[in-house]
Formats: C-alpha cells, structure tokens, sequence
C-alpha cells in the first residue's frame, strides 16, 4: 500500500486502513485470559501485533494487559506495519477525543494523558504504555522475516487481504515459526486460514493455535 497522500491531505488520512482502539475487544480479553497463568509463573510474555496500523491495536493490548494482568507480570508488545507514515502516528501516540472515546472507561482513566493545544484537546498515550511497546517497519509479504521469536501471540487482523496465496503462505509458515508451541495466531474476524491444518489447530473462529 503506498504511503503518498493524496495533495493536500491531511496526514491522518494517509492511515492505511481501518483501526480503532478495542477493535475486536473478544480477541484482546482472549490474548489476556491466555497469558494469566505464565505471567502469574513469573515468564516473561511476548506479544506482536502485525499490521500494527496507526498504533490502536497494540495500545488496547498494552491497556488490557496491564490492567487486567497482575501488577507483576512481565510483558512486551512488538508492533510493525509496512507505513512509515501509519508508524510515525502510532510512535506519537497523540489521538483525538473521537478516537479515545472508544476505549472502555475502565482503561482510559489512565491510558491517556490530555494536552490542549491550538486545535483543542489532544490525548497522548501514558508514557509507561508506550515504554512497553516497540515500533518497526516490517513488510509481512517478504519473507523471511527479520524477527526472533519466540512470542505467545501474534494478531495479524485484516492486514494479509490483499495477499496472493504465496504471500499469505509465507506469512503463516513465519508466524509458525515465531510462535510458542501453543501460542495463537489471532487473524481477522472475517479472514479463514485454509491448509494451515498441519501446523495449527483452530481455537475459535479466527483464532489458531500453534501445534
Ligand atoms: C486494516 S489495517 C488493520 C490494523 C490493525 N491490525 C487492526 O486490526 O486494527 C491494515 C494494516 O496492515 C498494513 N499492511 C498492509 N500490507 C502490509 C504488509 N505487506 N506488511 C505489513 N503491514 C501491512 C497496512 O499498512 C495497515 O496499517
């Protein structure tokens, strides 16, 4: 997906797909349910969110994390997109009171801090959430991929749509690669992962478990 916005576009409309915060929120209470008990064990959680878009998706997972996990669990979040642009927004951090507002009550009263500047209230995430995730560029249709795993759960929602069938099967083989055994790989809710039955199982719809 190119990163050129049309002339005189503003730079938020060069975000290079559809996001927000809590987006497919069953996926994020899932990721939280399966990490209690290693987190609780004292390991030390990886998680990655593929396709990271302009920042909503691993920000809801840093917020859910830290809330709903105990204080001492030991996590960190990698979150890539191919968009340079789309990553300078998620690096920044700085959303509106439109976007904020779809982050549940409970996260939100310490998920942002709020600055007013010229146009208004802008909302920038906490800074102890930011520290928690790292941001790259990262193009999933190239393989292989220049990460070490091993993580517990990738989300790559609606990112591989558009990719022809070798993409999308050097994509999965890669994710294998990276996972635990018995970690999930969280997709789309409306994207299917045909012939994958060898290396993964399906947990729920959209969700699959490494073998
Ligand atoms: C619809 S957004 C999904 C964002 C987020 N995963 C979510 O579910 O809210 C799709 C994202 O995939 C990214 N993307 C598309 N092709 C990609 C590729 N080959 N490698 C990495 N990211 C890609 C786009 O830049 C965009 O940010």
């Amino acid at each position: 997906m190119s990163d050129a916005p049309a002339p005189g576009a503003p730079a938020v409309a060069v975000a290079t797909g559809v996001t927000r915060f809590f987006r497919g929120r069953e996926h994020l209470a899932f990721v939280v349910a399966a990490a209690r008990r290693p987190a609780s064990a004292g390991r030390r959680l990886h998680f990655w969110s593929a396709g990271c878009a302009t920042g909503e998706e691993p920000y809801s997972l840093a917020m859910a994390l830290r809330a709903d996990l105990p204080a001492s669990a030991d996590w960190r979040i990698l979150a890539t997109d191919i968009s340079t642009l789309a990553l300078q927004a998620a690096q920044r951090g700085n959303y509106t009171a439109a976007q904020a507002a779809a982050v549940p009550r409970r996260y939100a009263a310490t998920a942002f801090a709020t600055r007013t500047g010229p146009d208004g209230d802008v909302l920038r995430i906490d800074d102890e959430l930011k520290r928690m995730i790292l941001f790259r560029r990262l193009d999933l249709g190239r393989t292989p991929y220049p990460v070490r795993g091993a993580f517990d759960t990738i989300l790559c929602r609606d990112v591989m749509i558009d990719f022809d069938p070798r993409q999308r099967a050097g994509a999965v083989a890669e994710f294998h690669r990276l996972l635990r055994r018995g970690g999930h790989l969280i997709v789309g809710e409306s994207e299917a992962l045909p012939g994958v039955a060898d290396r993964f199982e399906r947990s729920q719809p959209s969700v699959y478990r490494r073998i």
